[in-house]
């Protein structure tokens, strides 16, 4: 098929180069040049496993090419809308400019029969307002929501076979069309026996929105007991594996520590919560609110028991942070707890000294008074205390007798719940965890 995928962040770059490894004719479109050129030049503008391979790849068979004009698009048959959905300043409601801009400004080349297909996460009510701007444009197109899962880290395996597909379709001949046109997107997934929903717009846009509020209930839940675990001496980890086991919870996202962070998770919550608040059903979504003010506590926590395990006081003393992205496999920091741990450390006197495999360059633009270094040893020598608050497979290596050579003070704190108490202490460690004794 002819597709164009517009907005090509870290949904539409991947996207694009997926659906044009699946034998697709593709284009990208954003208005951002810089990221434009670096796509055109097989070159991935962010940190994807898989991402530049595949980029590779599919430029070299010609199918996958790129734009920051719209008018590109006149002749394409399947439009792909992947732009962002931040967060309003100093709202919880999300902010749907870029949807908006991109739909509008699609809907003006758009050509007979073509389908515009949302990806981008919307607040239920959405679509059926876009369908009405496509069809005042363009009578015989049409729009379908399509939404997205995609973890990042694994963004290009979920592309190529995600779990499920869900469609989010008009009613009457337009709805079996827009179907057909996904169908044929998809033949590969379908055939690999995918499960697909095909039903309304308010269903799809609500999956979305539900599917990251269950995700984020349960990260929280885990955290408020890591709460009660920390004011009774029991440990969270051994908890959650024990309740994983029962089939009906399952072990999952149930890993507690310093909570979610992202692109995606707290920004969709929020603009959960104020939907549901538009219609009138904002009683129904109150214990979002909880989930979120659980997951940034434990952001305090992180800082109080840095400071516990260097007597008291942060002033002065030298911290090394290990990780800052959102989570490991990403350079992503947006609303990433550990960068947000780093800051907060800092402000509070200590002198921290911040290492990453990938988020360095971003790290530094949101907070330039932090000290960067590439390599862990280097970040390490010296600390007096030393915190992990990305799960970077490295850290996880870490060794205890070599690390303690390298620092002024032994004491650690494991922000996510990923190394082996006993042989830290073993090796002379004072070692703090979240929800650990
Ligand atoms: C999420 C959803 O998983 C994905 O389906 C959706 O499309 C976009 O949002 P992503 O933001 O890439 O994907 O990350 P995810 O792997 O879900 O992790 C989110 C956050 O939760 C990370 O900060 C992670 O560290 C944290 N997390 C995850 C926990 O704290 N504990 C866990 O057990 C799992």
């Amino acid at each position: 098929m002819r597709i164009t995928v517009i907005g090509c962040g870290y949904l539409g770059a991947v996207h694009a180069a997926c659906m044009a490894q699946l034998g697709h004719e593709v284009l990208g479109i954003d208005v951002d040049q810089a990221k434009i050129d670096a796509l055109a030049a097989g070159q991935a503008p962010f940190y994807e496993p898989g991402l530049p391979e595949l980029l590779a790849e599919a430029s070299a068979t010609g199918r996958l090419r790129f734009s920051t004009d719209m008018a590109d698009a006149a002749d394409y048959d399947a439009h792909f809308i992947a732009v962002g959905t931040p967060q309003k300043k100093g709202e919880n409601a999300a902010d749907l400019r870029f949807v908006d801009a991109a739909v509008t400004e699609l809907a003006r080349h758009l050509k007979p029969g073509a389908v515009v297909i949302g990806k981008s996460t919307v607040p239920v009510g959405t679509a059926r307002r876009l369908a009405e701007l496509v069809k005042a444009a363009q009578p015989s197109a049409e729009l379908a929501w399509n939404p997205e899962f995609l973890r990042e880290g694994f963004a290009v395996e979920d592309t190529l076979r995600p779990d499920r597909l869900v469609y989010g379709l008009p009613t009457g001949d337009g709805g079996i069309k827009a179907k057909q046109t996904l169908d044929e997107v998809y033949t590969v997934a379908l055939g690999n026996g995918t499960p697909l929903v095909a039903t309304d717009y308010e269903t799809a846009e609500l999956v979305k929105v539900s599917a990251n509020a269950f995700l984020a209930t349960k990260i929280s839940f885990i955290n408020a007991i890591a709460e009660v675990c920390e004011a009774t001496g029991a440990d969270v980890t051994q908890l959650a594996d024990a309740i994983g086991f029962d089939t009906r919870i399952g072990r999952r996202f149930l890993n507690a520590g310093l909570g979610f962070g992202g692109g995606c998770l707290p920004k969709d919550i929020r603009a959960f919560m104020a939907r549901a608040g538009e219609l009138g059903a904002d009683q129904a979504l109150t214990f979002l609110r909880e989930v979120d003010a659980i997951n940034l506590r434990r952001r305090s926590r992180a800082v109080d028991l840095t400071r516990e395990i260097l007597d008291g006081s942060l002033a002065g003393k030298r911290v090394a942070v290990l990780g800052l992205a959102f989570k490991p496999d990403s350079d992503d920091i947006r609303d990433s707890p550990a960068l947000d741990v780093a800051g907060q450390l800092q402000m509070q006197g200590a002198e921290v000294i911040a290492t990453d495999p990938k988020a360095i360059p971003n790290a530094r633009r949101q907070y330039p008074e932090l000290t960067f270094m590439e390599s862990t040893p280097a970040a390490i020598a010296g600390a007096d205390a030393v915190v992990l608050l990305t799960e970077w497979k490295e850290y996880r290596a870490l060794d205890p007798a070599a690390t303690g050579e390298l620092v002024r003070g032994k004491a650690i704190l494991d922000g996510r719940n990923v190394l082996d108490p006993a042989a830290w202490r073993a090796a002379g460690w004072r070692y703090r965890a979240l929800g650990r004794p």
